[in-house]
């Protein structure tokens, strides 16, 4: 089972990429990104390889030549930074999108994992205990790309059988890797701040509170979902969570354990996008069809931050 991860050296590709390594085996899961870290540079791994998901030849010559099965495409612009530069948002979550189902369908890919996300949802959606079938009208070009991401992929399974499987993903929160310029981003730096410098200024507002996951829960979804059976899944996507906090609880939590910790508040344009999403997310189907049961809540996450965090920060 040969293994490409695409946008390989970003948040969530730089943990699954040795979980992958260490699950699979080495050589058999390649990865590939636009940026590559100075640590592939140096070491010249031939498993860590230059890719622009935009240059459909070289997606192909990356396939063929490595006889690759399975795709977790990852590469993409996040909410944040779509909001100031939306043409290009589009161009690489869509087109980037398209190569890969084009590809996939050209070259008999077994299985591909595309996340999606709570970006899905719009002003218009339920907020709490947002459903998996529900309203997906967002105003943010990021969440227009997921939807029509979502629709394509949809598409691509109904009539070409193609098997393309994705989750919509919260805020990310991880120890290893910082977040790539969405609008949970504040619920990574906190940690670092608190640490640092016992203190963190938001740009969300105090009682914003959105659905968040630690990083181990994210990787183990991605590989459950990469190896449920089909028979198991009665749709390509899913809401999945395991938490959902305001500023002002994950400040509290942080505070039981660094007393001297203070937060400021200053909203900036990233307010507008979270107030568009939900406060929690209903991820029955998942639980139920794939048997999704998340690790973490907000107390064993942020302890476990912190013990980390620790090592390398202080
Ligand atoms: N991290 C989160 O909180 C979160 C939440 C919801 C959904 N997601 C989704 O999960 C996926 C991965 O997110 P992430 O947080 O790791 O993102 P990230 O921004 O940290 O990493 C994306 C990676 O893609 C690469 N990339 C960008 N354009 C490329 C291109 N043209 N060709 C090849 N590589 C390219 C970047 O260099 C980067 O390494 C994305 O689809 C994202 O929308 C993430």
């Amino acid at each position: 089972m040969n293994i490409l991860v695409i946008g390989a050296n970003g948040q969530i590709g730089s943990e699954l990429v040795p979980a992958l390594r260490e699950k699979f085996g080495r050589n058999n899961v390649i990865a590939a990104d636009k940026k590559i870290s100075k640590k592939s540079k140096s070491s010249n791994d031939d498993k860590d390889l230059f890719l622009d998901v935009l240059n459909k030849e070289s997606l192909e010559k990356i396939v063929s030549e490595n006889d690759i099965q399975i795709i977790f495409h990852l590469a993409a612009i996040l909410s944040a930074i779509a909001e100031n530069v939306p043409q290009k948002g589009w161009d690489i979550n869509i087109n980037g999108l398209m190569n890969i189902l084009e590809v996939g369908r050209n070259h008999n890919i077994k299985k591909i994992i595309w996340p999606s996300s709570i970006a899905v949802f719009g002003p218009k959606t339920p907020k709490i205990n947002t459903p998996n079938d529900t309203i997906l009208r967002p105003t943010t070009m990021y969440g227009i790309t997921k939807v029509s991401g979502e629709l394509l992929i949809n598409y691509y399974h109904e009539k070409y059988d193609l098997d393309v499987r994705s989750v919509r993903l919260p805020g990310i929160i991880s120890n290893k890797t910082l977040p790539g310029g969405g609008t949970t981003d504040y619920a990574v730096e906190i940690f670092y701040e608190a640490l640092k410098n016992k203190k963190y200024i938001s740009f969300l507002k105090r009682d914003t509170k959105l659905p968040m996951m630690y990083m181990p829960d994210c990787i183990s979804a991605m590989i459950m979902l990469l190896e449920a059976e089909s028979s198991q899944l009665k749709r390509r996507v899913y809401n999945i969570t395991s938490m959902s906090f305001s500023v002002e609880e994950i400040a509290q939590e942080i505070k039981r354990h660094i007393p001297e910790f203070v937060i400021q508040y200053d909203p900036d344009f990233r307010q507008e996008i979270a107030n568009t999403w939900p406060e929690s997310i209903n991820d029955s189907l998942a639980r139920k069809e794939w048997k999704w049961n998340p690790s973490y809540d907000l107390c064993a996450m942020t302890k476990d931050m912190i013990q980390k965090l620790k090592k390398r920060v202080l």
